[in-house]
């Protein structure tokens, strides 16, 4: 199933190689940067728990496991139109509904540009309209994506402690925002995102998951620091993938990429 949103960083052209890591039988899916969470809806695991620091993603995908067509009944209102789309990025969440929250969420996701996330200092949405945008979802849509999202468990938190609660049954998939030690910060993802300094916060919490028996996969930007930091018996997995820059179609360029995973990837596949 193609994900419900559109997201800057989505590894989608990383899944079969990600899809190796992935234990024959686990009882629940991880994911604890989910943003568009391509993983998931590609293997639509039966239970699993989906987080991100993201509180507004989190509150659209609760809003429309539970309420899909009151979502709907305020996304079906709105208009495609660049006054239309500037009157609802102007809407504050405080005036809203919770389903109205969650429709303004998904039609600024599916119209903005490349799906791009970013807030001023105040957290306000400030990401222009696009181009070339997504198709806004139909009620059958939405009450699909709610099949979908039955067993899911959400939470609107930081990695560390949603890492915490998994146990050595479940899975955990991590795609953290890619940092280097000199890059300015972006905001890609609103404040306080993950960032290099969050670096040995993520490799401690990946090695108490181990200790408990936690099966997982890291993808992560080329890093001699992460890959020294980590214990060496995890498998550590070079890939070049072709990606744009700055989020310009037409600027690409091959950039290193990492899979790091305390399990093997399955006989033969490697
Ligand atoms: C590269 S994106 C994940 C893309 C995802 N794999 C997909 O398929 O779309 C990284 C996500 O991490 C989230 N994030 C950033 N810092 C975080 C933190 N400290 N804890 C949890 N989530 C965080 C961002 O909001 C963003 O959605």
């Amino acid at each position: 199933m193609r994900p419900l949103f559109r997201w800057a960083g989505s590894k989608k052209k990383l899944l079969p190689q990600i899809k190796k890591y992935l234990p024959p039988q686990y009882s629940r899916y991880f994911e604890p940067f989910c943003g568009s969470a391509c993983l998931f809806f590609d293997t639509l695991p039966q239970k699993a728990v989906l987080s991100d620091m993201n509180a507004e993603l989190i509150h659209a995908y609760s809003m429309v496991k539970t309420s899909p067509s009151k979502v709907y009944e305020f996304l079906s209102s709105l208009e495609v139109s660049q006054d239309e789309y500037k009157r609802v990025r102007g809407l504050e969440e405080k005036d809203l509904e919770d389903f109205q929250r969650a429709g303004r969420f998904i039609y600024l996701n599916k119209l903005c540009f490349n799906g791009v996330y970013r807030t001023n200092l105040q957290g306000r949405f400030n990401v222009p309209m696009g181009v070339k945008t997504g198709s806004i979802p139909s009620l059958s849509d939405l009450e699909a994506y709610a099949e979908c999202l039955r067993d899911v468990d959400f939470f609107a938190e930081d990695f560390e402690s949603v890492v915490g609660r998994a146990g050595a049954d479940d899975f955990v998939y991590l795609d953290p925002p890619y940092s280097k030690p000199d890059s300015r910060k972006r905001g890609e993802y609103g404040p306080n995102s993950f960032d290099y300094g969050d670096v040995d916060r993520l490799v401690a919490a990946l090695v108490s998951a181990n200790d408990r028996g936690v099966p997982f996969v890291l993808s992560y930007c080329e890093s001699d620091t992460l890959v020294s930091a980590i214990p060496c018996e995890w498998s550590v997995e070079h890939l070049s993938v072709k990606r744009h820059v700055a989020g310009f179609h037409q600027h690409r360029k091959m950039v290193g990429e990492l899979l790091i995973s305390n399990r093997p990837t399955m006989p033969g596949e490697q």
